[in-house]
């Protein structure tokens, strides 16, 4: 009996040291299952960020009047924003029906285009002209000259500092070559240097002040106080010749300018009887014109350019006329008057100067 219990009491403590031997053996080595991830982890499907804010797209220069008050005035008045409207344009695009005629005068954005590229009409708001969009945006965002990373954009555009800025649409005449071939590119002279007044304000309305540029395109064909800058004339009378030089000091690139529309005109009269004095010392109002001279500058025909030589002055040249005098003593006196628009009859000419010797 004692032997009997012995017994069964090694096997079980036989089968527990096996059990133990096994459990020891086998559980280490079992890889554990990968754990199940909680629900918050998992990626979310793709869809619309609806937290996200909306990016404003600027397509319309009335969006601008807010915030560039000052700007928006000044472009409103100026060449730019009527080259579309105006009535001059209507009648010479035989009221909008000349397909070649269209695209500078209401383009698309020229970043969009490529400002190397030709312009190309745009769809919308084709009576804002040459507008804030065609200058500054680009998928609706504005490109400057400061990397504002302003609300409406503020993105830096290194080319609208220079005068490629103004290449896309003037560069079709003969303009920018004058201008390349000039000595101002050589002094760091842009067109903006001369067409867009540098000024002391507030670029964005509450915004701060910074030394920036106005946005009336000034000293063009329409401002009489840029035609008077960009001519010089000087007389000389001797030896019963006379000569008379007119020089471009004021314009990068020829006078008049590139549409052949614009005409300048030198009128030059001999005279004799100025300067004389009555019995009793008045001067004689009486004046002889004995012999009138006439010259035209101008730009060819757009479409005989190569057949019509250009008589416009180019940037820093002289342009020299000498005429036989027919009398020993007088007076000459010597007008350049501007036209913008030689056919038209209406068109009163500007006054460009009024110069006079005696001899
Ligand atoms: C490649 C661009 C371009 C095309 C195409 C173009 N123009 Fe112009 N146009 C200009 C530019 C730039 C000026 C301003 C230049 C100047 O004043 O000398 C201008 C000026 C004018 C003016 C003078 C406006 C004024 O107030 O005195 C008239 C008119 C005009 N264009 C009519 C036309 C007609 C008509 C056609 C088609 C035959 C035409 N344009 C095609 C760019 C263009
Ligand atoms: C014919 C092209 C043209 C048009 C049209 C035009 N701009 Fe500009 N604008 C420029 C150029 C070029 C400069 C940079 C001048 C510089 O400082 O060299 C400029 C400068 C500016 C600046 C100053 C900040 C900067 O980047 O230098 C603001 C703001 C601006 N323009 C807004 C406007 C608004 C608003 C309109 C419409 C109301 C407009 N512009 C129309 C060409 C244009
Ligand atoms: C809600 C106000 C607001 C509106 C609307 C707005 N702008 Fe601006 N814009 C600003 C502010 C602010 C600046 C930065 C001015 C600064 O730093 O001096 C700026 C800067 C600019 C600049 C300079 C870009 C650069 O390099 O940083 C240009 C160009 C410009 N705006 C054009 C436009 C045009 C074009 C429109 C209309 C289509 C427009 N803005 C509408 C507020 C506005
Ligand atoms: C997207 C086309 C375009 C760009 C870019 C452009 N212009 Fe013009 N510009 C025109 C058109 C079109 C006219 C003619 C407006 C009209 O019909 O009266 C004009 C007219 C002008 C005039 C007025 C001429 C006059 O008769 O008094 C001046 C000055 C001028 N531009 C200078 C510039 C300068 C400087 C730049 C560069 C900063 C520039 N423009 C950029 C299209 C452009
Ligand atoms: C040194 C100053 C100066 C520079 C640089 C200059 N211009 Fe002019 N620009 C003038 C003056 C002055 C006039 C007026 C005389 C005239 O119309 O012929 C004028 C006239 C114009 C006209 C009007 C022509 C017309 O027929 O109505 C346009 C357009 C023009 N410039 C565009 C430009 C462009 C684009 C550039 C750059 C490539 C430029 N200018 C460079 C001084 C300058």
């Amino acid at each position: 009996m004692e032997r009997g219990k012995k017994l069964a009491a090694l096997v079980l403590l036989a089968l527990f040291a096996g059990f133990l031997a096994y459990t020891a053996s086998v559980t280490p080595t079992q890889p554990l299952p990968a754990p199940i991830p909680p629900a918050a982890q998992l990626p979310l499907p793709p869809g619309p960020d609806l937290l996200a804010p909306k990016p404003v797209r600027f397509t319309q220069s009335s969006q601008c009047i807010d915030c560039h008050s000052q700007i928006y005035a000044e472009w409103r008045k100026d060449q730019h924003a009527t080259s579309w409207s105006e009535e001059i344009f209507r009648s010479f695009s035989i009221n909008y029906t000349k397909d070649e005629c269209l695209s500078c005068h209401a383009p698309k954005p020229m970043l969009e285009v490529g400002l190397t590229n030709a312009p190309v009409l745009r769809d919308a708001n084709r009576s804002d002209g040459v507008d804030c969009i065609t200058c500054h945006q680009l998928n609706g965002q504005s490109h400057g000259t400061l990397g504002s990373k302003a609300v409406c954009g503020g993105i830096f555009k290194e080319e609208l500092k220079t005068s490629q800025a103004c290449y896309h649409c003037h560069a079709t005449h003969n303009l920018f070559k004058e201008y390349l071939a000039s000595e101002y590119p050589a002094r760091g002279v842009t067109c903006q240097d001369c067409h867009m007044e540098k000024v002391t304000r507030r670029v964005a309305d509450g915004g701060p002040v910074r030394v920036t540029r106005r946005h009336v395109f000034h000293n063009g064909g329409h401002d009489v106080e840029g035609l008077k800058k960009a001519l010089a004339l000087a007389m000389a009378a001797k030896d019963g010749k006379l000569t008379v030089t007119v020089t471009n000091i004021g314009a990068g690139h020829g006078v008049p300018g590139e549409i052949n529309n614009r005409v300048v005109r030198l009128e030059v009269s001999v005279q004799v009887g100025k300067g004389k004095k009555t019995e009793d010392g008045r001067e004689v109002d009486d004046v002889d014109e004995v012999q009138a001279h006439e010259a035209i500058f101008r730009a060819p025909p757009r479409l005989a350019r190569d057949k019509v030589p250009s008589t416009q002055i180019l940037p820093g040249q002289p342009r020299v006329l000498e005429y036989a005098l027919p009398v020993p003593r007088g007076r000459v006196v010597a007008t350049l008057t501007y036209k913008l628009e030689a056919s038209s009859l209406n068109d009163d000419a500007t006054l460009m100067g009024r110069w006079q010797i005696d001899f």
